[in-house]
């Protein structure tokens, strides 16, 4: 019981944490310090993506809205890139920092609030560094919700190549709150999505996996 409430604490408290303001200045650094992440992952997603015949890229939790911006300009079968974040502050920057690129969407949202609500169809969805925050069950929930609520999708996220070979998610303490190490492979695969694929990216310890379903 004490354990389901703790549970419970820390999931609302990591939420709390990327909703307020304070991790605003987590973004700032972030911008600066981590363009090789983003040059590589986006690449990495656009190879993976480019020849599908789909029409949107939706980024779970865009942050200062870098990567979607990246994939806009390389991506150009597709005709709408929309991110998605809870901090609102993030959004509205967003907004006007990219105002000039017509192509590109923010939306303040919870990202589950955002796919049960929405017609969705022939989506590709990305994330990076976010669905590590994401409590086991709740990515699980997402997953299916997805699965279940979108005719076409491709899912690319991106992760540890060492995460691979984990039987079970674990939790770690980052600052106050808990982050986990995911075997996205496994949750997407348990989730019902299939063709999926694993690849490394550039020489460093880092994959990219995609589970698609396809109807
Ligand atoms: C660690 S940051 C990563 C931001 C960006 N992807 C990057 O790599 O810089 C996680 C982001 O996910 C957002 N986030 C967390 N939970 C979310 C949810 N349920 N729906 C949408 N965004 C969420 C947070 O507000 C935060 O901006």
């Amino acid at each position: 019981m004490i354990k389901k409430i703790k549970k419970i604490i820390l999931k609302n408290f990591t939420k709390s944490y990327w909703k307020s303001n304070i991790s605003n200045n987590w973004h700032a650094k972030r911008k600066d310090e981590s363009f090789d992440d983003f040059y590589d992952f986006a690449q990495a997603i656009s190879n993976k993506i480019e020849d599908l015949n789909f029409d949107t890229v939706i980024e779970i939790g865009t942050g200062a809205g870098t990567l979607i911006s990246l994939l806009s300009k390389r991506l150009n079968t597709y005709d709408k890139f929309i991110g998605i974040d809870i901090n609102k502050q993030q959004i509205d920057e967003n907004k006007k920092n990219y105002q000039n690129l017509d192509n590109v969407e923010f939306i303040y949202m919870d990202i589950a609030k955002y796919i049960n609500d929405t017609n969705l169809n022939n989506i590709a969805i990305v994330s990076q560094n976010t669905l590590d925050y994401f409590e086991k069950n709740e990515l699980k929930k997402l997953f299916s919700l997805i699965h279940n609520k979108i005719k076409n999708v491709v899912i690319v996220v991106s992760s540890l190549k060492s995460n691979i070979e984990l039987a079970d998610s674990i939790d770690r303490k980052e600052a106050d709150f808990k982050v986990y190490s995911h075997n996205y492979y496994a949750l997407l695969k348990e989730a019902g999505y299939e063709l999926m694929s694993i690849d490394s990216i550039s020489d460093r310890e880092v994959v990219v996996i995609a589970g698609y379903k396809l109807s």
